[in-house]
């Protein structure tokens, strides 16, 4: 089974994606977390992805669409959850020709821009971990439980958020009409509190 989560940036995927990966022991792929973690080290994947994710531009396809059909192909026998993958119409033709439509859970997660903004200018994130907090949520104190230092994300400034809004309406929203066809995708609000949006999301999956 492969548990997909689409929607705007700031949406609450990765919270949502911690949360399904607990409870259903799933393996949680965030293409996001990734790239950010071969930008810091330097990789040649990190060097080709840096300056497209600071401006808020998707990665080129064929930057990522091998990588994470890879890691599929390696993990075929465990449950995944794709956090931030397929992003385009090209990246989602990759994965339907590489998997059957049977195994496919694809979830959006709507939400209005307004309230993306809101949450990801309050966003805070743990430098070794990757979890994800919130300065208007209660639980963020600037450090991390793992004892990490809680970081605001490089993309997560106004103008690069309003842009990333853009590229999602854009390049990513096409690719929910491309699972309704393919397989089946179920649209989940995302507004109230984060327990809130996991009952609903649980709701469609048991
Ligand atoms: P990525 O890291 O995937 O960013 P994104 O999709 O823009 O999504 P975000 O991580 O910003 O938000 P989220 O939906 O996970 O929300 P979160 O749970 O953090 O990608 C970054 C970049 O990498 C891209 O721009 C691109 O350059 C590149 N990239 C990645 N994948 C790619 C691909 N496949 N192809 C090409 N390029 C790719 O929540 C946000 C905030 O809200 C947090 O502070 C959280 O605590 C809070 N929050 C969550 N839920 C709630 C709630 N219910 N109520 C109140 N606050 C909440």
């Amino acid at each position: 089974m492969i548990v997909i989560l689409m929607g705007p940036p700031g949406a609450g995927k990765g919270t949502q994606a911690q949360k399904l990966a607990a409870h259903y022991g799933l393996r949680h792929l965030s293409t996001g977390d990734l790239l950010r973690a071969a930008v810091v080290e330097g990789s040649e994947l990190g060097i080709k992805a840096k300056e497209y994710m600071s401006s808020g531009q998707l990665v080129p396809d064929e930057v990522i669409t091998g990588v994470v059909l890879d890691y599929i192909h390696h993990h075929r026998y465990q449950g995944l959850l794709l956090d931030g993958f397929p992003r385009t119409v090209f990246q989602a033709e990759g994965l339907s020709k590489a998997v059957s439509a049977d195994n496919v859970k694809a979830i959006s997660i709507d939400l209005k821009d307004e309230e993306v903004v809101k949450r990801l200018s309050a966003r805070r994130v743990c430098r070794i971990c990757s979890w994800i907090y919130s300065d208007s949520l209660p639980g963020s104190t600037g450090t991390c439980e793992c004892g990490g230092e809680l970081y605001q994300r490089d993309d997560d400034k106004p103008e690069t958020i309003k842009h990333r809004l853009e590229v999602y309406h854009a390049q990513t929203k096409p690719v929910i009409d491309f699972f309704k066809k393919f397989s089946s995708v179920v649209e989940v609000d995302g507004l109230g509190k984060p327990d809130e949006v996991f009952a609903r999301i649980q709701a469609t999956l048991d």
